[in-house]
């Protein structure tokens, strides 16, 4: 078969090469088939397309599924099992006391030690902890203290349910009052449990053995429940 001519012939070596233009024949049946297999390509493409489109809109069209009773959120009070999430939840969510308050916020034995005195409530979501609070009865009163929430989680009405929680069990131990003290530094705090029906009702001297890194009393607060 002849060679086409390349970049390099003359025009005259062109017009002198021979007439045979059975490669160009052969070319323009490799082109076209070439362009079938591109065309089969895309139909295909196009028909996957479709039926990506149809299952959406048939997706779109079932009802919601219902969240299954492992991912809703769940309260139960802790156990002695619960001590290492309870304190990395609680280090994690009260590192925003850093820029007041050296160290981390409580310990294995810290938080066993609270567990002597009362019991935290915890909030999980499909088993992992998602927030706590610490509960203690004292006669008709109930001390609340050590609301966390993780700190992902913070602002999405976890904090309110958790308070809610503390409540209710207050109410069903019977207690009339709730008490709480936070930390004169954390300056959005009074307002938050301001906003959940708390009133000041004092300030205390800061606890002596906590290592502060600005000046801090706490500021006592309550709210009536029975
Ligand atoms: C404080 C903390 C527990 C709040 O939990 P949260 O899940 O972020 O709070 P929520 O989203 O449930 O907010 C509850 C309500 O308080 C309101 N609120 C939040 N911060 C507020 C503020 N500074 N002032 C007034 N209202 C506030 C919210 O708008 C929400 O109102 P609504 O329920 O009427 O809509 C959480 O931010 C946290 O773990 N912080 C670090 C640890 C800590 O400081 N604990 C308290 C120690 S005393």
């Amino acid at each position: 078969m002849a060679k086409p001519p390349s970049a390099s012939h003359t025009d005259a070596e062109i017009l002198a090469a021979p007439t045979d233009l059975s490669w160009l024949v052969m070319a323009t049946q490799r082109l076209s088939v070439f362009r079938q297999s591109i065309m089969g390509f895309d139909s295909r493409i196009l028909s996957l397309q479709r039926n990506a489109r149809y299952n959406a809109a048939a997706r779109m069209s079932e009802p919601a599924k219902s969240l299954s009773p492992s991912d809703a959120l769940r309260f139960r009070p802790a156990d002695l099992g619960d001590v290492g999430a309870l304190v990395r939840l609680i280090n994690s969510a009260f590192r925003v006391e850093q820029p007041f308050i050296a160290g981390d916020r409580t310990s294995p034995d810290g938080v066993r030690a609270y567990m002597e005195r009362g019991k935290f409530l915890l909030a999980e979501d499909c088993s992992v902890l998602a927030g706590c609070v610490f509960v203690e009865r004292r006669g008709d009163r109930g001390y609340l203290g050590l609301l966390g929430v993780e700190a992902s989680r913070q602002g999405t009405g976890l904090g309110r349910k958790l308070m809610d929680a503390a409540e209710n069990f207050f109410r069903e131990a019977g207690c009339i009052s709730i008490d709480l003290r936070v930390i004169s530094a954390r300056t959005p705090l009074p307002a938050f449990y301001r906003h959940l029906g708390y009133v000041e009702t004092g300030n205390a001297p800061f606890a002596s053995d906590v290592p502060a890194k600005v000046p801090c009393h706490y500021i006592l607060m309550s709210k009536t429940i029975g």
